[in-house]
């Protein structure tokens, strides 16, 4: 659909340029390549996924600065995977400004992710569209509630090495399984991001991160039917900062030690973070009878839990039954100015492994009310080595 301007302003560009016909100028005289250039039909029923592709592999082995565009429209989208590294200088941009649904049939999908980028070096993810998982038609495949080794549903985003990236102004909603997921990844900048889908959708967490450096969410309200952001194995220096969280399971770090020799996780900072009804506030959950690892250097500062169940817990009995101590060593974790309201009345729970018992954790200034009639929040601890300093409602575990 090139109309003049773009044809004369694609020959005054490069003589690169010229050869590639479905470009048009972009903003600091890069390419755009437009994915409808490239054959993608914007309506309900015919998918798109061939024109995607082929207008990224077009951006990406651009000899200039390329944008990807995805303009206004709806797009049917199966399995896409945007494969780098990419011939183009840094950043790509890739620019959602319609809406993308995902093929609803769990066969359309053979590994971690509806769309993913994988290799690439330098990304801009932005355009404010919509990210749509169609979720709600296969939920009902989600068996992980009696199948402790089930196979999660294909995440919305996933990421797999990429760095240098930065994800903001999306909305993504009803994902299959996770909204995003993050792993093998370095310094990648989330901000901005609306995540929505229903509080009893199976497995929908928010951003799932893992074996990566350097993420950072801000400024993002993420309401979905498992953990708001959880932080997995191998993840380190990740900042997590103004991030509304609600319904759903709180922020995660964990689960840990489910698979053999995983990942320390170190560095951690969550703050400035709101829970509104969630069922975990900030949580660090580990399987027992697991092999060692640690999990260490962990703040959570300025925290406001409105109405959440267990607004501090670390839970090592996570997942199954076993009897078997967990073998994850929680150490370093600190937790500053927490406040609000717990709908349980143990409003801080410190269960840590009998193994590797819990060291240097520290409580400044908690301030956790229960509205029921009758109770006092309390506070329960085993195996955690714990500090208290400033304010302390619920009052402190007895030793
Ligand atoms: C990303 O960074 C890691 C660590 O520096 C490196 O091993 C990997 O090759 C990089 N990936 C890409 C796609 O540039
Ligand atoms: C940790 O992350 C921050 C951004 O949140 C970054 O400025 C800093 O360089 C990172 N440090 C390391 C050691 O990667
Ligand atoms: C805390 O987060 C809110 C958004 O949730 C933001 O408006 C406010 O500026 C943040 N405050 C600080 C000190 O970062």
């Amino acid at each position: 659909m090139a109309n003049r301007t773009t044809i004369f302003a694609v020959l005054i560009l490069s003589s690169a340029l010229f050869s590639c016909n479905a470009a048009g100028p972009g903003p600091s005289g890069g390419a755009v390549f437009n994915v409808l250039s490239f054959g993608a039909k914007p309506g309900k029923k015919q998918e798109s996924t061939q024109a995607f592709i082929k207008a990224w592999n077009a951006a990406c082995n651009f000899n200039g600065q390329s944008t990807l565009l995805i303009p206004l429209g709806i797009y049917k989208l199966g399995e896409t995977i945007f494969r780098g590294p990419c011939k183009s200088p840094i950043p790509i941009t890739v620019q959602v400004q319609g809406t993308l649904q995902a093929v609803s049939d769990p066969s359309a999908y053979s590994g971690d992710g509806w769309i993913s980028f994988d290799s690439v070096n330098g990304l801009i993810l932005t355009g404010g569209g919509t990210i749509d998982g169609q979720g709600r038609v296969l939920w009902q495949y989600n068996n992980c509630k009696t199948n402790g080794n089930c196979v999660l549903l294909a995440a919305s985003i996933y990421m797999n090495n990429v760095n240098n990236s930065n994800v903001n102004g999306i909305n993504l909603i009803n994902s299959m399984g996770f909204h995003m997921h993050i792993t093998g990844s370095n310094l990648i900048m989330i901000h901005s991001l609306s995540i929505t889908a229903p509080g009893n959708s199976p497995n929908t967490d928010g951003i799932h991160i893992s074996k990566s450096n350097t993420v950072e969410v801000s400024m993002s309200v993420i309401r979905t039917g498992d953990d708001c952001i959880s932080i997995g194995q191998g993840s380190t220096n990740v900042t997590i900062n103004a991030v509304t969280c609600g319904p759903g399971h709180g922020i995660s770090v964990g689960s840990l030690g489910k698979e053999p020799k995983e990942l320390d996780v170190k560095g951690l900072i969550v703050k400035n973070c709101t829970l509104l009804g969630t069922t975990n506030g900030i949580r660090i959950k580990t399987y027992p009878a697991s092999n060692p690892s640690r999990a260490s250097g962990m703040l959570f500062q300025d925290i406001v839990m409105d109405n959440v169940m267990n607004p501090i817990i670390i839970d090592q009995h996570y997942g199954t039954k076993s009897t078997k101590p967990s073998l994850v060593n929680i150490h370093d974790v600190d937790y500053q100015n927490i406040r609000g309201t717990t709908l349980s009345p143990i409003a801080v729970s410190l269960m840590c492994s009998s193994q590797v018992p819990c060291q240097n954790v520290h409580l400044q200034n908690i301030n956790l009310q229960f509205k029921g009639i009758g109770r006092r929040p309390t506070s329960v601890c085993a195996n955690a080595k714990v500090g208290y300093s400033g304010l302390q409602i619920p009052p402190p575990c007895k030793i």
